[in-house]
């Protein structure tokens, strides 16, 4: 009898083979593009930064062409070469013996519900075991809660299939699509998108027709994107189970994890197929799941690599955990023989880029013949380029020190790691809803994201690993992280319910159903936005504004600028974009000295309305440097990595309103002599329960709950000596204190307007 994992390699090894034979389509003369540029410039991918040297060519044949649509199409051998060296790590991945039963599985029923161990090759894996499939004539969507994963994951994949990826060439199979930046075509077979991005395709494309499966992954995660798209997919699962979705081959649904509650996820989607299965006799009865049903639904388990990982706890609490991190980096260093490389994990990219600084002083005073110590930052904010230095080969007589978040606890694998240094927090959003504010705060972590995190540490050899917490401190984590639908500002998450026609939402399918005061929080939120008629349904606008990829006050600020009695939505887009980078513009300075250089450089870009015409001028100023943009930016001491980011961003949005009609061609691109009073009116317009009144003693009360803030100290509004009598904020921070962020100047009489609009009188 054949050995079944032989057959599986065999097959598995043929089908790779095939791959990046792209197969030939003829494309009818009448759409074949005009000859000229436009054919040359498809020939030979652009971007392409692996195209061959004339060394990497060595033995193979030269580079190959196929014809698609009509065109020829360089296929590199290099790429090929990758991929075939890249085929025994994959068969080494514990997956790989299971590819049969997953393609089984999803042949005869239409949900599988996939565990395995973080590493075992799932994000990578599943994806190309099912594109061969007959069932699969579409895409395949895997979704990521973050950015850098669906990136760094679609650059594997394509390297894997020996395909280009992304926007390198049009028939690039392996795609990727995240917010602000689309790089996946016609031709993509495999798309890495962020859950956001999923949730947009289905407000275009409700019953994901584009689709042949959607690979749901990361789901202990458990955003709050997450559990509206399983929402949604069970929805969609019903009505194909019960016959009412007609489709050639059904949609098939994948939900991966590394340590989900299997069962509950089970029940989740059999009490789907029950629910659509009952007849309206027994439509309010509750009803058992049966056998039956609950067989629809398969289930995986992949057995994951481990190797032992010692533990060691700090014997007293410390609050410095940059420091004790420091220390213990440099202990292993010294100690410990090569290689290993050390995986720290730290709350945000302030700690991080502090951590960084350190490391790299104290390792430029280190004795020549040591080996060297190589600070990687690893952080959702962080340029692409950058990112991917983390997946590069350690050089030679050098251990690697990558500090990061906890995109590294489960997203995003770095190998070579021996050593975990975890300082049991992270960064975590958290709806106040007595304040109606959403702030970002640094708290503990819990058991399980602990246990992640040390499990970093032994995936490719026995590990260690450090908690900056002592061991009492361990056993008070709660045992599991609460999902974040729990905990966050729904407003965004209804709009997008809504628009996709779930008018209901009190009876929307969630995995955990939020508290019913959050919900109408929200509700209450969209109400004051514009976006729902009074009988709760969507109307035009909230349709709009659900289509912007932005919260919805954002979005709400960009419709109100299109209005043509404001006129300014180029300036609201510029100062939107700024606003959503998630770098600062406007660094913190480390020196006292340079702190005054700074400000004596910055002042021609404040301006006294405040923060946001402060970044509406930088942003434009910055546009307009043609020469040398870096130099501006150090003559004027603001991130150039921050303002590349805000121009990407910027197209984005310009575009978006552009496909959204907001936008149309004849408007100038830019605005001589910006008029802020409706800049600023617009701003209001959103951010309307942002803001706060001058109180008789100089302080500030906001308007909606009579709370207490403060100025934040990087506002260029901070110490004013004449104070505005009225002020609207875009962030809010609550440390010892609350705090208003990114702060403008308003009247009162314009509070007043909006809240004839908001409060119906
Ligand atoms: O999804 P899961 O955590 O189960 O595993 P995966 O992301 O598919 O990763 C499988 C292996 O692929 C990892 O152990 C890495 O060696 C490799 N990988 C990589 O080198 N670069 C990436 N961007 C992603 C994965």
């Amino acid at each position: 009898k054949e050995d079944p994992n032989k057959l599986a390699k065999a097959r598995e090894l043929s089908e790779a083979s095939k791959e990046p034979q792209i197969q030939i389509a003829k494309t009818p003369k009448s759409e074949q593009p005009q000859k000229g540029r436009e054919e040359k410039r498809l020939e030979k991918p652009r971007n392409d930064h692996r195209k061959p040297t004339d060394q990497s060519t060595k033995g193979h044949t030269g580079p190959r062409h196929t014809l698609i649509g009509g065109h020829t199409f360089y296929q590199s051998p290099h790429l090929i070469k990758r991929r075939d060296e890249l085929l025994p790590k994959r068969q080494a991945l514990p997956i790989w013996s299971q590819a049969d039963a997953i393609r089984k599985r999803l042949r005869e029923t239409n949900v599988l519900v996939l565990t395995g161990e973080t590493g075992s090759g799932k994000s990578t894996q599943v994806p190309q075991f099912l594109q061969s499939e007959d069932w699969c004539t579409k895409t395949i969507a895997i979704t990521q809660p973050r950015r850098v994963a669906a990136i760094s994951l679609a650059r594997r994949v394509a390297e894997e299939m020996g395909s280009l990826f992304g926007t390198q060439s049009p028939a690039a199979k392996v795609g990727y699509s995240v917010r602000f930046d689309n790089a996946s075509g016609p031709k993509t077979k495999i798309k890495f998108l962020t859950e956001g991005m999923l949730l947009q395709d289905m407000l275009r494309d409700p019953d994901m027709k584009q689709y042949s499966a959607v690979v749901v992954d990361e789901v202990h995660e458990r955003s709050v994107n997450v559990d509206l798209i399983l929402g949604f997919l069970r929805n969609v699962v019903s009505r194909i189970e019960n016959g009412k979705e007609a489709r050639k081959h059904p949609l098939k649904v994948v939900v991966m994890s590394a340590t989900a509650d299997v069962e509950g996820l089970v029940d989740f989607f059999a009490e789907g197929v029950n629910e659509a299965r009952k007849t309206p006799a027994t439509l309010s009865e509750p009803t058992a799941i049966s056998q039956a049903v609950r067989d629809r639904i398969s289930t995986c388990f992949v057995e994951g690599r481990q190797f032992p990982v010692k533990t060691t706890y700090l014997p007293e609490p410390t609050l410095d955990w940059v420091e004790s991190a420091l220390k213990i980096i440099f202990q292993i260093h010294y100690k410990e023989p090569l290689p290993g490389d050390v995986l720290v994990f730290l709350t945000g990219q302030d700690k991080i880029e502090a951590l960084e600084k350190l490391v790299n002083d104290y390792a430029a005073a280190m004795d020549k013949d040591m080996p060297k110590l190589l600070a990687l930052p690893l952080f959702a904010a962080l340029p692409q380029h950058a990112q991917q230095r983390i997946f590069q080969p350690t050089p030679y007589r050098t251990r690697k020190v990558i500090l990061a978040t906890n995109i590294a606890e489960t997203s995003v694998t770095v190998p070579g790691v021996r050593f975990v240094i975890d300082c049991g927090k992270s960064k975590i959003k958290q709806y106040r809803s007595n304040l109606g504010l959403e702030s970002l705060l640094a708290k503990p972590i819990s058991r399980s994201a602990a246990i992640q995190r040390k499990g970093r540490a032994g995936r490719e050899a026995p590990g260690q690993c450090y908690r900056l917490y002592t061991e009492d401190e361990y056993k008070t984590l709660e045992e599991r992280t609460t999902p974040e639908i729990l905990r966050c500002d729904l407003s965004q998450s209804l709009l997008t319910m809504k628009a996709r026609g779930v008018n209901d939402v009190l009876n929307f399918p969630f995995l955990d159903r939020p508290p019913q005061e959050t919900l109408g929080k929200a509700l209450m939120q969209l109400f004051h936005l514009g976006a729902l008629n009074e009988d709760g349904t969507v109307n035009d606008l909230g349709i709009k504004m659900a289509k912007l990829p932005v919260t919805p006050t954002l979005a709400r600020i960009i419709v109100e600028a299109a209005r043509p009695e404001r006129d300014c939505l180029l300036d609201v887009v510029d100062i939107i974009s700024a606003l959503s980078t998630e770098d600062s513009i406007f660094f913190n300075i480390a020196t006292e000295e340079k702190r005054e250089q700074a400000e004596e450089a910055r002042k021609n870009l404040y301006r006294r309305e405040g923060d946001h015409m402060t970044f509406l001028v930088t942003v434009q100023q910055y546009a307009e440097e043609q020469t040398d943009r870096k130099a501006w930016c150090e003559r004027h001491f603001v991130s150039h990595r921050a303002m590349q980011n805000v121009m990407n961003i910027r197209k984005q949005l310009r575009q978006q309103c552009t496909s959204l009609k907001l936008l149309t061609p004849e408007m100038p691109t830019s605005s001589s002599s910006p008029n802020t009073d409706a800049i600023l009116a617009c701003i209001l317009r959103g951010f309307i329960s942002n803001t706060a009144r001058l109180c008789p003693d100089g302080s500030y009360k906001t308007f909606f709950h009579n709370q207490l803030v403060a100025v934040h100290p990087g506002s260029v509004m901070h110490g004013r000596k004449n104070k505005a009598e009225a002020i609207v904020f875009s962030e809010f921070l609550y440390t010892n204190k609350s705090y208003a962020k990114k702060v403008s100047a308003v009247q009162m009489n314009w509070i007043e307007d909006v809240m004839k609009e908001v409060v119906p009188i």
